[in-house]
């Protein structure tokens, strides 16, 4: 009798064990790059603050390296639902929602502080009540840093040196639209395909941040960086609207503010390789040149046709604002 008593309290502790254990959901996350890159470290802080505030309800798991397909495919997995949790750059996501595209005009931020300013104020919070109806929610802005240009075949120091060059760009309209101007080949391209490209000779450069630049290894498949911070380059930290619309409202919270330390993580990380990332590559071989003021002035005048398209395309007095924020 008392052996059938311990055997019947074991079977249901375990059963409610299994309970605990099934009542436990997963969140994947899917993002393009590795674990110890700006979007890794991000997403480990978003994970470990969400786990925590909902004592293990919700167990994230990574998916690094576009794990999961390319940017757009694991932003379509969100709206579908297949997905639950993705940091992206607002390169793929204007292909979703168009208003995001004035975030990547060329030489619009200033510097990291002010395009902070503009992101996480009226404006930035603006375009990202936008994402609702495309069934994603955008719960921080994130970001990668300023854009620079890779290429092995010479340094870049005028628009000129950009004539005919193969530039793989992101399948952003904004980007193309600007390297199109400045007369080099532009060539979009999904970023998985990029490194095989780059080393097969398919295309001759690429552009991204430093951030990218260190942790996805380019200086392995790209001699020259020139430091042309032609654009700030924005992320999004965004989950799926079916999935959220299924959270408790305390759940949600855990979302967002877990959502606001993966930022954190990430400024840190963008913060740190702003500062250390080229005598990283340097070390790596590559050689480096940064643009002049009056060379980057150049490149902006030599953007003004461009810049016509954008006001027609985004709200001329948006660009001006944003260009305002002090
Ligand atoms: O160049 C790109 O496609 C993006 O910057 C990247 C590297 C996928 C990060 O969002």
């Amino acid at each position: 009798m008392k052996f059938f008593k311990v055997s019947f309290l074991a079977a249901v502790l375990s059963l409610s064990m299994a309970a605990v254990a099934s009542a436990e959901t997963e969140v994947k996350i899917g993002y393009a790059l590795a674990e110890n890159s700006h979007y890794g470290v991000a997403a480990k802080a978003w994970a470990d603050a969400v786990e925590k505030a909902t004592n293990g309800k919700f167990k994230f798991r990574q998916f690094p390296s576009s794990a999961l397909g390319g940017e757009r495919e694991v932003v379509e997995g969100l709206q579908l639902g297949t997905v639950e949790a993705t940091i992206v750059s607002t390169g793929t996501l204007s292909n979703f929602v168009p208003a995001v595209g004035v975030t990547d005009i060329p030489f619009l931020f200033r510097d990291l502080h002010h395009a902070r300013d503009v992101l996480d104020g009226p404006i930035g919070q603006d375009l990202l009540a936008q994402f609702e109806p495309r069934g994603l929610v955008a719960l921080a802005w994130g970001e990668q840093g300023f854009r620079h240009i890779t290429n092995n075949k010479h340094p870049i120091n005028t628009p000129a040196d950009l004539a005919g060059l193969k530039l793989r760009t992101m399948e952003n309209p904004v980007h193309i639209t600007a390297f199109e101007t400045l007369g080099a080949a532009p060539t979009p391209m999904a970023w998985p395909e990029v490194i095989d490209a780059l080393q097969q000779g398919t295309i001759d450069g690429q552009e991204n941040p430093l951030s990218v630049i260190v942790s996805a290894k380019l200086y392995e498949v790209q001699k020259y960086l020139t430091l042309s911070g032609h654009v700030y380059s924005p992320a999004v930290l965004l989950v799926s609207k079916p999935f959220y619309d299924g959270l408790s409202d305390e759940e949600k919270e855990a979302f967002r503010k877990g959502a606001a330390e993966g930022v954190v993580a990430m400024r840190a990380f963008v913060d740190d390789v702003e500062k250390t990332g080229v005598e990283q590559l340097k070390e790596k071989g590559m050689q480096v040149n940064e643009l002049s003021v009056g060379q980057k002035a150049d490149f902006q005048n030599s953007l003004k046709a461009a810049y016509e398209q954008y006001y027609q395309k985004y709200d001329k007095k948006l660009i001006d604002d944003i260009i305002a924020t002090k």
